[in-house]
């Protein structure tokens, strides 16, 4: 029987803008999320966020829903917008009033609150402004954080500063399949900087604030890279620079690594860096944030014949992999969930080993994990999601076996509490434990909602 530590975080996870709703309401403005769901043919099936869960007018019921799973911890994001509606000047008294009840429901309910300030709803005036790949942007972010500090820094357990700044940086404006929507490489890899700059300058001010005793954290999607061959190598390092080793750099130690400047030499000569940049990136942390839905395979890629791009992307469209054109994304086998991702456990365990052995003494929490599937409301009205089941029980297997290596891993979210808008996806991709139903709201617990709840319950993993 696998048992975890009885310390652990057990907790599932959301983001303002998949949950909320209440897009135009009590002051909120406009993010970059609005604009890109608002523009036709960017996301599947003309799905917004207007509405989302309306989890912001059903937030009681929705923490009574985090209660009865018994969860320690809640992830959520704070949306931007919602808080300081053109990302600068003073707090929209409203929407902030709106996290204070969140914050004070969790901890009525004994769970505490995980919060991230930015999971991807940049306010649209900062984009208008230049987004991610301008300076400023960074330091707008420094003041958000330190006024999110201030209102909220006696109460949250945890401040995670950024999500997966990879789809930030590289979706956003690398391959713009994400908001805003830009495909312009030398952009996202100043975007890259500018967030790693403003996650430092975020702790710094958060620290600065009642909130200096929590936790601070940086939630990565590390990329667990895999060659075909040992012919590969070079193929594994270029993509694990681009997508690991550009945030683990600077955000750990103090240093963005030399073979990704060489390798992205002929995109920028990233000037952008000023002295000082990277050791204020560098700020001590409590805790890693790692999200992980499977690994990734590469292969060196000669121009000959047709490349692969099992990373999503389309062949032809421009590529999140910024001079990457010597490096193709391979297809790896199933089983597959909905989103197509493989399902493949083994590399959860060497990611958080080889994090273990490259980064000592720095805690671990998986701030999402979690599989899309088909889940069909069965005649009895109900969800048999024993896919997702497995799924949770394969991934949490492979966190118990890093922390029997050795690794440090403090807790496990689920991505998610419940079906939601999943991006570019919107809501055909349902991740939830608990499903929504888009008629009416409902919440209704699938199978996975009350396995979860016994795990979290015993600290153990069923047989
Ligand atoms: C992650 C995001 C999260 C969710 C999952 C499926 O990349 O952080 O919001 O969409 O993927």
């Amino acid at each position: 029987m696998t048992t975890f530590p009885e310390s652990f975080l057990w907790g599932t996870a959301t983001a303002a803008y998949q949950v909320e709703g209440a897009w135009n309401e009590d002051g909120r403005g406009p993010s970059i999320w609005d604009t890109f769901s608002h523009t036709p043919g960017l996301v599947a099936n003309g799905d917004t966020g207007d509405l989302a869960c309306d989890h912001y007018h059903r937030l009681e019921s929705d923490l009574d829903l985090l209660a009865g799973l018994g969860v320690g911890a809640y992830r959520f994001s704070i949306s931007w917008p919602r808080v300081q509606p053109g990302g600068a000047g003073g707090l929209n008294e409203p929407g902030a009033a709106f996290y204070d009840r969140l914050i004070d429901g969790l901890l009525t309910r004994g769970i505490a609150p995980v919060a991230t300030l930015y999971h991807w709803d940049l306010p649209q005036e900062l984009e208008d402004a230049g987004g991610w790949p301008a300076r400023d942007t960074a330091l707008r972010f420094a003041e958000y954080a330190r006024l999110m500090g201030e209102r909220y820094g006696d109460r949250v357990h945890t401040w995670i500063t950024l999500n997966e700044p990879w789809c930030s940086a590289y979706l956003g404006y690398g391959s713009g399949v994400h908001a805003p929507a830009r495909t312009d490489p030398a952009a996202a890899l100043a975007a890259v900087h500018h967030l790693n700059l403003g996650h430092g300058l975020a702790v710094q001010a958060l620290r600065s604030t009642a909130a200096g005793d929590a936790d601070m954290s940086v939630t990565l999607n590390l990329h667990h890279v895999r060659g075909v061959s040992e012919a590969d190598a070079a193929a594994v390092r270029k993509a694990d620079a681009l997508a690991n080793r550009a945030f683990l750099g600077p955000m750990l130690e103090g240093a963005y690594p030399r073979d990704l400047i060489e390798a992205t030499s002929s995109v920028t000569d990233w000037s952008f860096v000023r002295d000082g940049d990277e050791a204020a990136a560098c700020q001590p942390l409590d805790v890693l944030g790692v999200n992980y839905y499977n690994p990734t395979l590469v292969r060196h890629w000669d121009g000959s014949g047709a490349k692969e791009t099992a990373d999503g992307h389309q062949d032809g469209a421009a590529s999140p992999w910024i001079a990457c054109e010597d490096v193709e994304f391979v297809r790896q086998p199933g089983p597959y969930t909905e989103m197509g991702w493989n399902i493949d456990e083994t590399g959860l365990t060497e990611l958080l080993l080889r994090l273990h052995r490259d980064h000592p003494g720095l805690p671990l929490m998986i701030t999402e994990n979690g599989a899309a599937f088909p889940d069909p409301v069965g005649q009895d009205g109900l969800v048999h999601d024993a896919d997702r089941i497995d799924y949770l029980r394969r991934h949490l297997s492979a966190v118990a076996e890093a922390i029997a290596g050795g690794a440090d891993v403090r807790g496990y979210f689920v991505w998610s509490l419940m079906d939601n808008f999943e991006w570019a996806h919107g809501y055909a991709k349902r991740f939830g434990i608990v499903r929504v139903d888009r008629e009416t709201m409902e919440r209704t617990w699938k199978d996975s909602a009350h396995w979860y709840r016994d795990v979290v319950a015993t600290g153990k993993l069923p047989e």
